[in-house]
């Protein structure tokens, strides 16, 4: 298949396009590099800049080179940020959502996959969170993703769009040692550590240490990237080779375990030999306190395994990439 991977200059994205490449798939990366890394995508990918708000580049785009599919993780990421600016939040992550949603349907694309998240839970009523439980966002971030599930279900039913949503738990870890996170500014709580170990800031804040958890810190199930782009491929043969009109594929990703931020602490200390000093700050807005994972569904279903199941192997591979690019990618 032609596959369209919207992001793919992106942390996630440009690991899905070296797993599609892989299988045999051809890849079209479409990214607008604010956020992405022209290095990050695979040399065997054709790199377009442009951006998700331009139909009309998007139509020229779909059907120059004759897109079968469409993934879809470019977005603004960070729940923090977007409880600052919400408004770049539903504009980048709804309504260019939405553009691509048009264009696709114009030019005749039927299958998407997205980027969800497990954001779109909030405050979760059970633990560990099965697909089927309430979706209240504690986050602007998290509702401008629900906002695009909530159209997916529409673009379903009447134009017949196959699609999965795809609801990543706390993507971490890098796939090679050349390849990995690189977020500008850092605000993510793997990276942060690891970036104590390299000497590079002196110590990690701990945003909130009164959560109702055991230690008292958030609880967040982590799962390595390239666990999650092979869930990727999986759901994109699986609507190739669904019959049309069948019911979208909605799952959540994680590993089904949940760690405190202390304890991811403790796990890059033993990882990296560093003493990683931490000070304990307030909360940070917007944050739910404990999200974990079922991903019973999609085991199920697709016969999905994550090979990196604990978090030592996440946190290693992470460091890989960090000592050999601690400035991240040269671009
Ligand atoms: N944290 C700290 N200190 C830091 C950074 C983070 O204590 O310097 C804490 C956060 O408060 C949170 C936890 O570490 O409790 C994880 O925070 P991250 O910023 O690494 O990740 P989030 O859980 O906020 O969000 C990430 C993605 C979202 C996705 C979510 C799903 O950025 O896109 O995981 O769980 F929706």
């Amino acid at each position: 298949m032609k596959v369209l991977v919207t992001g793919g200059a992106g942390y996630i994205g440009s690991v899905v396009a070296d797993e599609l490449l892989q299988a045999g798939h051809q890849v079209v990366a479409f990214d607008n590099l604010s956020r992405g890394h022209r290095q990050a995508v695979p040399k065997n990918a054709e790199l377009v800049v442009g951006d998700l708000a331009d139909r009309a580049g998007l139509d020229q785009l779909l059907r120059s080179r004759a897109i079968d599919a469409v993934m879809h993780f470019a977005a603004l990421i960070e729940a923090g940020e977007s409880m600052k600016a919400p408004q770049e939040f539903f504009r980048n992550n709804t309504a260019n959502a939405l553009t691509l949603l048009e264009a696709m349907l114009a030019a005749g694309v039927k299958r998407f996959v997205f980027s969800s998240t497990a954001a779109l839970f909030g405050n979760p009523e059970r633990t560990p969170i099965e697909e089927d439980d309430r979706l209240q966002p504690t986050n602007a971030y998290g509702e401008s993703k629900l906002l695009v599930e909530r159209m997916l279900t529409w673009f379903h039913q009447i134009h017949g769009l196959g699609y999965a949503s795809l609801r990543y738990f706390n993507a971490a870890g890098a796939s090679r040692p050349d390849k990995g996170e690189a977020h500008q500014p850092e605000t993510h709580l793997i990276p942060r550590i690891l970036q104590v170990a390299l000497g590079r800031t002196k110590h990690v804040n701990i945003f909130g240490t009164d959560y109702s958890t055991p230690d008292g810190t958030c609880v967040r199930d982590y799962i390595h990237v390239s666990d999650l782009a092979h869930a990727h491929l999986l759901a994109l043969h699986a609507l190739e080779n669904s019959p049309k009109n069948s019911s979208p594929l909605i799952y959540n990703l994680g590993n089904g375990q949940g760690f405190s931020v202390r304890q991811v602490v403790e796990v890059a200390r033993n990882v990296t030999g560093h003493p990683i000093p931490v000070i304990e700050s307030p909360r940070r807005p917007g944050d739910p306190a404990v999200l974990i994972a079922s991903s019973e569904k999609i085991r199920r279903d697709l016969g999905w395994q994550p090979r990196f199941g604990d978090l030592k192997s996440i946190v290693e591979s992470a460091w890989q990439w960090h000592r050999a690019y601690p400035n991240g990618y040269p671009d």
